[in-house]
């Protein structure tokens, strides 16, 4: 093994790659930025329990892909491996929900932890921008979200993805169809393991990826055939202010999420150029969620969208962001004099918001109009001795190829006007 090997299941963000990866956690938070939602930030890790309660003892989450730790304190933590049970957990203790009007509408960025066997598209150490609307049960809210996850997509150039959308019915009807389709499951020809999900969490069966097992669920009781009315009425809400906002989405009474905090409205957005890890995001309500970690009834919805797969996703439609040059003047000195002159001048450049860089090492000519080319910006500027005795510069157009001399007390005023 090699010494330099990020840990398995992760790798690392290096340029020029990381640049899409910046381009797509500014264009998810973008449309949320614009819609009301506040920027929040929470540890990477919080107490266990939290996530025991919050994301559900009986799920694969919890029970297999956690990383615990106990502290030299006694503390058992767990590193985040999602971001809604912190970020509620967080607005609960600072009171947002008492002192703003509700919604609370907030937004995260950051990096969570599962213990997954790794595979494309699935890692060990992952990239949500995520979106929380804390304390109000309101089908506009459902869509809002759903809508700015589609816009996000769609500013990034993303065209291959579909939405999936169900309802998982609410705290009065989700326990009667429960109880249904576990009756129904334990009739089937199915092995020790997923008998045991029977009991403890039945509608991940209807989650299960193989054709014996789907065979099988053909008859299966449909949660649709048991939403209590006022589940019903919230459901076509949510699905008439989609279709008039112009968004497709496709109903799937198949979706159940793999988190337990889910009430009424999820979804999932599926791309469909990435194989077997082809969800680029999902979330849902989480009516109950607040009362599980010990607080008030706040009914919530929000969404987490996966960065990774996200640039995944651009790579398998063949998108390019149009990311612009992050140099836009590179200075070369041929010289000790020149040097610091030239030093100068990007100080001065930088200092005016004109993003320059300099070829540092003393390096020759040639090496150092390579770094030029390669840092993509648009004029270079080169200086001798000779240059220095004249008082001026070569300014070189990097597109045209034009060099002018250019007198050295105007070289930053000249390349900021240049440069608009
Ligand atoms: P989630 O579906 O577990 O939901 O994760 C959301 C997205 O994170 C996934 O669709 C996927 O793109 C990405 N993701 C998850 N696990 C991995 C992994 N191992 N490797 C790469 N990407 C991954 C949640 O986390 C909920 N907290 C979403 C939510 C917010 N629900 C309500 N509010």
């Amino acid at each position: 093994m090699s010494t330099f090997q990020a840990p398995k299941g992760t790798y690392d963000l290096t340029p020029p790659r990381s640049a899409t990866f910046l381009a797509v956690r500014e264009a998810i938070s973008a449309p949320l930025r614009d819609s009301g939602y506040g920027y929040i930030e929470t540890p990477g890790f919080e107490n266990v329990e939290l996530f025991a309660r919050g994301v559900g003892e009986s799920t694969d989450i919890v029970t297999k892909e956690m990383y615990t730790l106990t502290t030299k304190g006694g503390d058992q933590l767990a590193l985040r491996p999602e971001g809604t049970a912190s970020v509620l957990r967080a607005a609960l203790e600072a009171n947002l929900h008492k002192v703003g009007n509700l919604p609370v509408k907030l937004w995260y960025s950051g990096s969570y932890y599962r213990y997954e066997r790794p595979q494309a598209g699935r890692y060990r150490h992952f990239s949500q921008v995520g979106a929380e609307a804390i304390g109000t049960e309101d089908p506009a809210l459902d869509a809002e979200l759903i809508i700015l996850a589609d816009q996000a997509y769609r500013s990034l150039g993303l065209r291959q993805f579909r939405i999936l959308l169900n309802s998982l019915g609410d705290k009065e009807c989700r326990p009667v169809y429960r109880e249904a389709l576990q009756t129904f499951l334990r009739d089937l020809d199915l092995d020790e393991e997923t008998r045991r999900r029977i009991e403890i969490n039945p509608l991940r069966v209807l989650d299960d990826k193989r054709a014996d097992v789907q065979k099988q669920l053909t008859d299966a009781p449909k949660l649709r055939d048991y939403l209590c009315d006022a589940c019903k009425a919230y459901h076509e809400e949510v699905r008439a202010l989609i279709t008039a906002a112009g968004v497709a989405f496709e109903d799937d009474e198949k979706l159940v999420r793999g988190l337990d905090y889910y009430t009424r409205t999820t979804f999932e957005f599926v791309h469909d150029g990435l194989g077997s890890q082809s969800a680029v995001g999902g979330g849902g309500r989480y009516d109950g969620l607040s009362e599980m970690i010990g607080g008030p009834e706040l009914p919530s919805v929000g969404w987490a969208l996966g960065v990774d797969r996200t640039v995944l996703a651009l790579e398998a439609e063949g998108v390019e962001l149009d990311l612009p040059a992050t140099t836009s003047v590179y200075a070369v000195p041929l010289g000790e004099e020149a040097r610091r002159v030239l030093f100068g001048v990007v100080t001065e450049l930088r200092r005016a918001g004109v993003a320059a860089d300099f070829a540092f090492g003393g390096r020759g000519l040639k090496g150092a109009m390579k770094s030029a080319n390669r840092s993509g910006a648009r004029y270079t500027l080169v200086a001798g001795e000779r240059d220095l005795a004249e008082g001026v510069v070569q300014l070189k157009d990097m597109e045209s190829g034009e060099q002018t001399a250019v007198p050295l007390t105007e070289a930053a005023a000249e390349l900021a006007k240049r440069l608009g």
